[in-house]
């Protein structure tokens, strides 16, 4: 038997589970990442999530796999300086959990584990020119191109989350300016209805809330599905701005199928049908022609069965 411990460290909760050789996740847990407190902090925490799975595994684990935010530095294992991780900076990560854990461990980014995942597992099987694109607390995504996941020289390729939609637009947590994640993240949905609320207090937006902090992406799509003016508004420059991204995406790789996951598909046919329309307007026609933009398959458990898949890569060769 062949089974890996899985981990997902994002910008909001860390997950972590067993998984088989053939992908089945048997048990699995998870817990907030508290990132304001530090790298030292959340790897406790993580620890302590890893060492429960472990202890309650009736199987032996061979080997660990980790999905994290970028950028990191797969060749060093370390993770640099991730825009939803603040203070990690160049955290050694892989040789901390391979001294705590005594089994090998193997990183990649977390977008790029998830497609790796929905390539094998999910929204992706049949393709060989796929992009998966995960839009949630921040925006990243992996890249499969001929049938393999292409990682560029240290494990960053990918980061469409930075693709620069508008030339020096809002400071984004990367050191950039105008990325789109600055717009479109979760995170940054809300930050912008933040705003806008504040300047239109008799908005559905606004009064939906009892202070503006609480102002969430779904607060968000519960304004938008009420028609609300102000979150109808928000969202068409939000919408503009992934077909810009996408548009660009599909330019410069020609791939079969895009794949989105993330929080975002809770907005379910509010996003799609209109974004499709969009990239439709904005992308090079010979190029989109056929392209299938999709709903992940894989839901919450993306990030361990992704995880999973890089450790599985090392293991028994799967071919990516
Ligand atoms: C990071 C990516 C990551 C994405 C999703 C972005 O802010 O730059 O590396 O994949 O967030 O967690
Ligand atoms: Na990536
Ligand atoms: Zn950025």
């Amino acid at each position: 038997s062949s089974h890996v411990l899985a981990i997902d460290i994002g910008g909001t909760k860390l997950a972590a589970g067993i998984v088989s050789g053939a992908g089945v996740l048997l048990d699995s847990a998870r817990t907030p990442t508290h990132a304001a407190e530090g790298p030292d902090r959340v790897l406790d925490r993580l620890l302590d999530l890893c060492r429960t799975l472990l202890r309650r595994s009736s199987v032996p684990v061979q080997r660990v796999g980790v999905g994290c935010g970028g950028p990191l530095d797969t060749v060093r294992g370390l993770i640099l300086n991730p825009p939803n991780l603040p203070g990690w900076l160049e955290f050694p990560l892989v040789a901390r959990l391979q001294q705590a854990l005594d089994l090998p461990v193997s990183l990649d980014n977390d977008a790029n584990a998830a497609a790796l995942a929905e390539f094998h597992f999910g929204a992706g099987r049949g393709t060989r020119h796929m992009v998966y694109l995960t839009i949630s607390t921040g925006i990243g995504s992996g890249l499969i191109l001929n049938g393999e996941l292409y990682r560029g020289k240290r494990g960053n390729a990918g980061e469409l989350g930075h693709l620069q939609v508008r030339v020096d637009g809002r400071a984004c947590n990367c050191g950039g300016r105008g990325c789109l994640e600055a717009y479109a993240s979760g995170t940054n949905i809300a930050r912008r209805a933040r705003e806008l609320a504040a300047q239109h207090p008799a908005s559905l937006l606004a009064r939906s809330v009892p202070d503006l902090e609480a102002i969430t992406a779904q607060t968000v799509l519960q304004a938008l599905q009420a028609q609300d003016e102000v979150a109808v508004q928000l969202w068409d420059e939000t919408l503009d701005l992934l077909a810009a991204g996408v548009a660009s995406t599909v330019n410069a790789f020609d791939p079969e199928r895009i794949v989105i996951g993330g929080g975002i598909t809770n907005f379910g046919d509010l996003l799609f049908v209109p974004l499709r329309e969009r990239v439709a307007a904005r992308a090079m026609p010979a190029l989109w022609s056929g392209v299938e933009l999709c709903r992940a398959e894989l839901a919450a458990d993306v990030g361990i069965l992704g995880a999973a898949a890089v450790a599985l890569r090392e293991r028994q060769g799967l071919p990516v």
